[in-house]
């Protein structure tokens, strides 16, 4: 007999040694041709084939199934005749030692089989698929429930390997005498043990809890309470994070989100309970539901349901004083944060994600919505009444900073009878708006104006005007004369209405006190009068406070520029009024609102100008394709020079003689000579005068941080206007001021942005009101947008005003308008109409079915409401067909 050819354990992968027999897919005895497969074997990773690679019959002895042989021993033979077949088997699996020695052979060493699954009795086969005999057995052992196992090898069938990978406890053999556990402790232990199947990754984010703790503290609810409907917005904006895995490689999407958080038992341990309805329940009610499931976790009583099928968990370990940790994910849910303690930077708030479910962008998202939430309790979470807390103060409210946000709030709270100091440091009330910016620049405005008009005057055929003149000194009586008119009507104003006004710099002494140095108040008559107690009110109590102080020119690190300052060859928005002629050369530096109109009225009053911008676009804050076209009229006019994406190396000069050196867009180094360089890159709040931090008022990058009620991070102080930062405009400021007196007296009311609007005074007028197209779509609106041209409308033909354009952008669905943006003489007066439709909530319909007066600019909003109407109507009937 010629020696027998054995067939060997193959080795079927890199890190494979051993092999499980699954199956023998020939008989003893069989004939068998080269390329065949005898078996089946179960590897480290799956199930695979082993083929034979010469004909002949299958011999004995051979390895039964389920035992386990190293890679390389044999598994059976190959005989040439089948009268050299031997038909006998090798020993039972349950003999761990299962010889497979050839038919005339020496013995072969044993092949090795896991004595634990060996021992164990197999699991049941499961229901829905098939399984390898030592699977069944590793599931019998390990208590896995094989049906819920996703099977890796041929034909779905579950593998060892599967089993390993399956969500099941593992028991290890531990000395000692142990109590049952609970049920609780046993799901709890289960899950965790389960969660190793989990591939999970963490991200942390550091969030101030200051603010939520004490909005939660004033609305009566338990902190833990307010993360956790922070955390149901928050998902309800990114709805991935209450998902979860299901074990056939399905997703569960919920949408109601059911928060588990860990609560402390009497006897030690940890319960879950869960808060249901996250998403949409009231935090009155959630927080009335988590006292009672609190209570009852401690002592362990809670139903089955309060404490399984959570969407969503939280652990909050920072009452511990832990500074950072991580919760483990378990089979159920995509995410669980873990809350550590407070500090500097914050709290850290660590997510551990389920990466089949969610990424880590995902994750990063949401936890920076989460952060929103928490820092800015005061846009979710309800008033909880007033907001000046009981005490003996001198004030009921201080208000810092008599600008329009702070004049507003002040006259709106002694309105309702409030007691209220409006400190300020100048003379009369007003702020920048008054004395420095709106209305002095619009009374130049006023008189460029005029000089423009009249070189239009021969075109609607008058002649003869065309030699106008400024008269500098008049020019300025008229603007000093408005201005001081002004300041004492609204001083007499304040007064009437029974605010007191106190002159002098405010400065934070402690939450609830202010001193007030006067050393700087001037002999000016008008300030005598507006504060006659000044010196005895050196420190004034407040039960609350806002700060409305606004925010000065921003001096970019430009070499020379501070020097100019100093000289007065470099010129801001605040010291421009100082000028006693028309320059004939001007350098304005920022191509924002204060650039543009100050360019373009100098241009107007015979100064040869050149606007630098760093970005490619001037007027960031303006609808694009308006900011373009405005653009390319300011290059047309005869004396302005626009340089956008320019760098301003330095400065240099004395005030007449200036030389700015930049490079243009292009690459190209200038040097301008000029007689003055006006600075207007942005205005940045000044804070280190205010010492906030006595009262323990956060800030960010030199802004107070607020919520939408304008409320900072301590609940009794408010802060509005431009040392909030966002829009710095006189009428956000106001309507802020507006909403922080409400606010005080316990209202419900917020200031919303997307509903807010502005003026850019150049000729044509660049104004909006609402979101542009994109920023609307930026927020996930789908919105059509309608567009005419000023040149076809009939007044503005007559006026030869035939410049720009108007938009109107409107949501597709509800047809409600969203935003309306204007390139045209007169917008100032146009936008009214537009502010009412976008805060009225107005649609196409109604725009369009008003009776608009003829010849009026305001027909075209008809004309556009129904055009856009028409086109919006022929695309839904397109798309039904
Ligand atoms: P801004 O922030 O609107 O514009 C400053 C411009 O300067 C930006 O375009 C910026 O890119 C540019 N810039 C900054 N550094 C620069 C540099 N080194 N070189 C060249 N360009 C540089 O600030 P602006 O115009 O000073 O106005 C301040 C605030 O007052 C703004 O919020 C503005 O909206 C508001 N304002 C509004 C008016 C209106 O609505 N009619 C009138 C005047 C001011």
């Amino acid at each position: 007999m010629a020696e027998p050819y054995v067939i060997k354990m193959p080795q079927l992968s890199d890190t494979m040694t051993e092999g499980t027999i699954v199956s023998w897919e020939r008989m003893i005895g069989d004939a068998v041709s080269r390329g065949d497969i005898v078996a089946t074997v179960e590897t480290d990773k799956a199930v695979m084939d082993v083929e034979v690679f010469r004909d002949g019959y299958l011999s004995g002895p051979i390895a039964p199934v389920d035992a386990v042989v190293p890679v390389g021993h044999p598994i059976g033979y190959l005989v040439e005749s089948k009268t050299d077949v031997d038909a006998s088997k090798a020993a039972p699996v349950a003999q761990p030692a299962a010889a497979v020695a050839p038919p005339a052979a020496a013995a072969q060493p044993p092949a090795a089989v896991t004595p634990a699954a060996a021992r164990a009795v197999p699991a049941p086969h499961p229901q829905v698929s098939r399984a390898s005999p030592l699977a069944r057995r590793l599931a019998a052992q390990l208590g896995t429930d094989i049906d819920r196992i996703n099977g890796s090898g041929p034909g779905g069938v579950v593998t060892a390997a599967d089993v390993q990978r399956a969500p099941a406890p593992f028991e290890v053999a531990v000395p000692g005498n142990g109590r049952a556990m609970k049920s609780m402790e046993k799901a709890i232990a289960r899950a965790m043990a389960a969660s190793i199947s989990m591939p999970t990754f963490r991200v942390t984010v550091h969030i101030h809890l200051e603010a939520l703790m004490a909005a939660a503290r004033s609305a009566g609810v338990s902190v833990t309470v307010a993360i956790a409907r922070a955390c149901g917005l928050a998902i309800a904006r990114h709805p991935k994070m209450n998902w979860c895995y299901q074990p056939d490689d399905k997703l569960i999407e919920r949408s109601q989100v059911d928060i588990g958080m860990a609560v402390a038992a009497d006897d030690g341990g940890l319960v879950v309970p869960i808060l249901r309805g996250c998403e949409s329940r009231e935090l009155a009610a959630l927080n009335t539901d988590w006292k009672d499931l609190v209570a009852r976790a401690r002592t362990r009583h809670l139903n089955l349901e309060e404490f399984t099928g959570a969407t969503f968990q939280i652990s909050n370990m920072g009452m511990f004083d832990v500074s950072s940790f991580d919760a483990i994910a378990t089979p159920g849910l995509a995410a669980i944060l873990a809350i550590a303690s407070n500090t500097d930077k914050g709290s850290a708030f660590t997510i551990t994600a389920d990466h089949r479910v969610i990424n880590g962008a995902d994750v990063a998202l949401f936890l920076q919505t989460l952060k929103e939430l928490v820092q800015q309790p005061g846009d979710w979470m309800e008033p909880g009444g007033p907001a000046i807390p009981e005490g003996d103060w001198d004030y009921d409210v201080v208000v810092i900073g008599g600008g329009p946000g702070g004049e507003d709030c002040a006259r709106d709270l002694v309105a309702h009878r409030l007691k209220v100091a409006l400190v300020n440091d100048a003379p009369l009330p007003g702020g920048e708006c008054l004395w420095r910016g709106c209305i002095p620049s619009k009374a130049w405005r006023a008189a460029a104006d005029r000089l423009r008009d009249r070189a239009g005057d021969a075109r609607l055929g008058v002649g003869g005007t065309d030699r106008a003149q400024l008269v500098w000194e008049d020019l300025e009586a008229h603007r000093r004369q408005v201005l001081e008119t002004r300041g004492a009507m609204a001083l007499k104003t304040d007064r009437g209405v029974r605010i007191d006004y106190l002159q002098g710099f405010g400065q934070f002494v402690d939450a609830h006190t202010l001193s007030i140095n006067t050393s700087a108040n001037s002999d000016d008559p008008h300030a005598r009068a507006a504060s006659p107690s000044a010196k005895a009110a050196q420190h004034i109590t407040f039960g609350s406070a806002v700060i409305a102080t606004g925010a000065p020119p921003f001096i970019p690190p430009i070499p020379g520029a501070q020097d100019g300052l100093d000289t007065g060859g470099v010129l801001t928005s605040d010291t421009v009024w100082t000028l006693s002629a028309a320059p004939s050369r001007l350098a304005v530096i920022g191509g924002g609102a204060i650039g543009v109109e100050m360019a373009q009225i100098f241009q107007d009053f015979g100064t040869q100008v050149t606007l630098l911008e760093a970005q490619p676009r001037i007027l960031a804050e303006v609808e694009p394709e308006i900011a373009a076209a405005l653009t390319d009229i300011l290059v047309a006019e005869p004396r302005l020079d626009v340089l956008t994406g320019a760098a301003v190396n330095s400065i240099a000069g004395t005030p007449g003689a200036m030389q700015v050196a930049c490079t243009d867009g292009a690459g190209s180094q200038h040097t301008l000579t000029v007689d003055y360089v006006i600075m207007a890159t942005g205005k940045r709040p000044v804070l280190d005068g205010l010492d906030l931090a006595a009262a323990g008022v956060a800030s960010e990058r030199s802004v107070i941080t607020v919520d939408r009620r304008c409320r900072t991070s301590v609940p009794h102080i408010f802060a509005v206007g431009d040392v909030i930062g966002g829009l710095m405009l006189a009428h956000t400021a106001a309507q802020q001021g507006r909403v922080s007196a409400a606010t005080i007296l316990g209202e419900n009311r917020q200031y919303d942005q997307d509903r807010d609007c502005g003026v850019i005074f150049s000729r044509p007028q660049a104004a909006f009101v609402g979101l542009s197209a994109g920023q609307a779509q930026a927020k996930g609106m789908d919105v059509a947008e309608v567009k005419v041209p000023m040149n076809i409308d009939a007044k503005a033909m007559i006026n030869g005003e035939t410049h720009g354009m108007i938009k109107i952008v409107a949501d597709k669905a509800t047809h409600r308008i969203v935003g309306v943006h204007f390139l045209a003489d007169h917008a100032d007066t146009l936008i009214g109409e537009a502010v009412m439709m976008v805060s009225g909530n107005m649609t196409l319909e109604q725009v369009g079915e008003a009776i608009h007066p003829h010849p009026t600019q305001t027909e075209l909003f008809g004309d556009m409401a129904r055009r856009l109407l028409s086109r919006l109507r022929r695309s839904t009937k397109k798309a039904k067909a």
